[in-house]
């Protein structure tokens, strides 16, 4: 596990952004898999801006939602779908059939799950894995508690995350599942990188580093991944011990 620490929100969401680039340029049919959520907003508009100025094709890659709240339509403004087709996916011009997002909608959840890592494991897996991390220490809807080794499931969501998540949402909407791909996903993608800015993330960035890996606290599992990158600006930074930076 590396750490990178950038001056603020916009260096680092650049350097998110270069990364993106970098891998569809050196891999055009790249599999991506992304979180939505306000941390990746900035990397999501830098990547269209780089994209449309280095005229970087992304007609071929692939590209996979981490998550998705059930029950909510993909019309709604705070549904992960809605921000991934109006911040990155219309923009980039990735054709639709390369398109796999969550259908927090349909009848048969399980199925969706299946659907969904049938997909990953045909496309030959994630080339590179961009999250975030909730104040409760899950990554994508992979709550406190969560085994290691599950691949797509559908999970009660922790009371944290059910009261943190009304930021998302203009009108008040039922929340209480999520459809999720597993930290088993993260530990066989090629790359991860856990994107984390701002103060208030600082502690959360701490015990991810610093303490012992533990289900209790699932983004711990970053230090288990070769691959895996810790990408933050100084404020969430400032809580880590030197000798760890
Ligand atoms: P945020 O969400 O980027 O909106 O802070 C992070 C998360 O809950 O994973």
């Amino acid at each position: 596990m590396q750490i990178k620490i950038y001056k603020d929100y916009q260096a680092l969401s650049a350097t998110v952004a270069d990364e993106i680039i970098e891998l569809v340029k050196n891999k055009p049919d790249a599999v991506l898999c992304m979180a939505s959520g306000s941390t990746p907003l900035l990397t999501c508009t830098l990547t269209v801006e780089k994209s449309v100025k280095n005229n970087i094709d992304f007609s071929r890659v692939t590209f996979i939602g981490l998550d998705e709240w059930v029950g909510v339509p993909p019309q709604n403004d705070g549904s992960c779908h809605w921000f991934f087709q109006n911040h990155l996916l219309q923009a980039l011009k990735i054709p639709a059939a390369q398109i796999h997002l969550f259908d927090a909608m349909a009848s048969n959840l399980n199925e969706e799950c299946s659907k969904m890592d049938k997909i990953i494991s045909e496309k030959g897996g994630i080339d590179l894995m961009i999250v975030g991390i909730g104040m409760n220490g899950h990554i994508g809807f992979n709550e406190p508690g969560i085994s290691f080794d599950k691949r797509s499931h559908i999970i009660n969501l922790d009371p944290m995350t059910l009261s943190i998540g009304k930021k998302y949402f203009n009108s008040p909407v039922a929340l209480s599942k999520g459809i999720t791909l597993g930290l088993q996903h993260l530990m066989e993608s090629k790359k991860v990188i856990l994107m984390a800015n701002g103060n208030k993330k600082a502690d959360v960035i701490r015990r991810t580093i610093e303490e012992t890996v533990h289900t209790y606290f699932p983004a711990s599992i970053m230090q288990m991944h070769l691959q895996s990158v810790i990408m933050i600006d100084e404020e969430a930074a400032f809580k880590l011990k030197d000798e760890t930076k």
